[in-house]
């Protein structure tokens, strides 16, 4: 079975626990790119939803399909956030921003009553760091910026390379918030929720790719079925 079947198994199951009215966080990534089709599948047949995209890709997308969208400023709560994720962990704490929509899915996801992650069985790993992880920050002062980020990694006891993110065209990748990705290759984060609070408290830091205690539900694709693990 190819990884592409995988995901749309693992959205289509997520698909199940969407009903007509619900407001919904559409996730970004290819993952989440199959789930908003088969979404857009239902709302052509009938079902009324309204979305809210995480990135200006589910945007185009989701508008080609006819779901109807929404902003954060004109409604309060999500009643649901589906989205991918490049690592998950047994505590159900992800990396995500692979994309480089961690800033906006986040929002999202924060604002959400609940966030079901689909992905293929490769991304459940023991320890979140094998996948380097995603840190949008602000392009001034990018130099201080990375230093902090280097004692924070030092006090929550990672090291690693740091990398600029560079976009197609060989210059640095912009986010869809105007802002750069640094990526940490640190191989073995032990305590997330501690490196996500160190990072989060430098200036040059808007968001890390650390999402602790949002997902609430897991649905991992795998060759031998699916696996569905919810938050304890
Ligand atoms: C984008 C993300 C994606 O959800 C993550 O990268 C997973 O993507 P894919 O489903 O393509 O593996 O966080 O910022």
């Amino acid at each position: 079975m190819d990884m592409e079947a995988l995901k749309r198994q693992a959205a289509a199951r997520a698909l199940e626990r969407v009903t007509g009215g619900m407001k919904l966080g559409l996730g970004t990534g290819s993952t989440a790119r199959h789930f908003v089709d088969l979404l857009g599948e239902k709302v052509r047949a009938g079902m009324k939803v309204i979305g809210v995209p995480t990135s200006e890709a589910t945007r185009a997308q989701a508008e080609q399909c006819g779901i109807a969208l929404t902003t954060l400023d004109e409604v309060d709560r999500l009643d649901l956030t589906v989205d991918g994720a490049d690592e998950v962990d047994p505590a159900l704490n992800l990396i995500k921003g692979g994309g480089g929509a961690l800033l906006r899915e986040k929002i999202v996801a924060a604002a959400s009553d609940r966030m079901i992650v689909i992905a293929d069985e490769t991304k459940w790993v023991d320890t979140l760091g094998r996948f380097p992880l995603p840190v949008e920050v602000i392009p001034f002062g990018l130099g201080a910026t990375r230093r902090a980020m280097e004692q924070a990694f030092a006090v929550a006891g990672v090291s690693g390379q740091m990398v600029l993110r560079k976009g197609k065209d060989g210059h640095a990748f912009v986010t869809d918030g105007g802002h750069w990705i640094v990526d940490g290759h640190l191989g073995r984060i032990a305590d997330a929720p501690r490196l996500a609070s160190l990072l989060n408290a430098i200036p040059g830091v808007v968001e890390t790719g650390l999402f602790v205690g949002l997902a609430s539900t897991v649905i991992l694709a795998g060759v031998n079925g699916i696996r569905v693990v919810e938050r304890r």
